[in-house]
């Protein structure tokens, strides 16, 4: 299996509902092709996390890059891998950092750290480390059986 992350930089400016849109039609499209990952967007940039078998991975990025909705994509990490962080996200999205402040769950990167706010590129190849954290807190809040939090967290999440 592959997983890789990219950065890239809005062309425009999404609301909450064309986000969610984005998630739920790429969630189906994943879903066929067992690619699991996570779409985080800070209301600029987005940073996503795709999984699965490698051929597949690469038909869809290779898709991605050439989507008007976003350009500057940076690929931050690419790496053959045994096993899924995002086992059974098919495409989850997590919106602006209100959503996580609104939950209550306490993010190593939350909104509070400087890091979230900052331009993921500036971040470098420890943007991936961001969201390698969510798929800790995923991890750890399944363990603990807690979904409902899980979904407070998440805006989409098709599974
Ligand atoms: C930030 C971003 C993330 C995307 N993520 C995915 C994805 O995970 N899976 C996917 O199939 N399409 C994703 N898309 C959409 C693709 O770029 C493209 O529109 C889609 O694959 C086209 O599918 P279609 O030819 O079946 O209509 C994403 C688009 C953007 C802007």
């Amino acid at each position: 299996m592959l997983r890789l992350v990219y950065s890239s930089v809005q062309t425009r400016t999404l609301e909450a509902a064309a986000f969610e849109e984005l998630c739920r039609k790429a969630s189906l499209k994943n879903r066929g092709m067992q690619v699991s990952g996570m779409l985080l967007c800070n209301g600029k940039e987005y940073l996503q996390c795709l999984e699965g078998p490698t051929d597949k991975v690469s038909t869809i990025y290779a898709a991605i890059v050439e989507d008007p909705r976003h350009t500057d994509i940076r690929l931050v990490f690419h790496q053959a891998v045994d096993t899924r962080l995002f086992e059974g996200w098919h495409m989850a999205g997590l919106w602006k950092p209100e959503q996580l402040l609104q939950s209550g769950v306490r993010l190593p990167y939350s909104m509070l750290d400087p890091y979230f706010q900052r331009p993921w590129h500036v971040l470098g190849s420890a943007a991936a480390d961001l969201l390698f954290e969510c798929a800790s807190i995923k991890a750890n809040l399944e363990r603990g059986g807690q979904q409902d939090l899980l979904k407070s967290i998440v805006l989409t999440n098709t599974t």
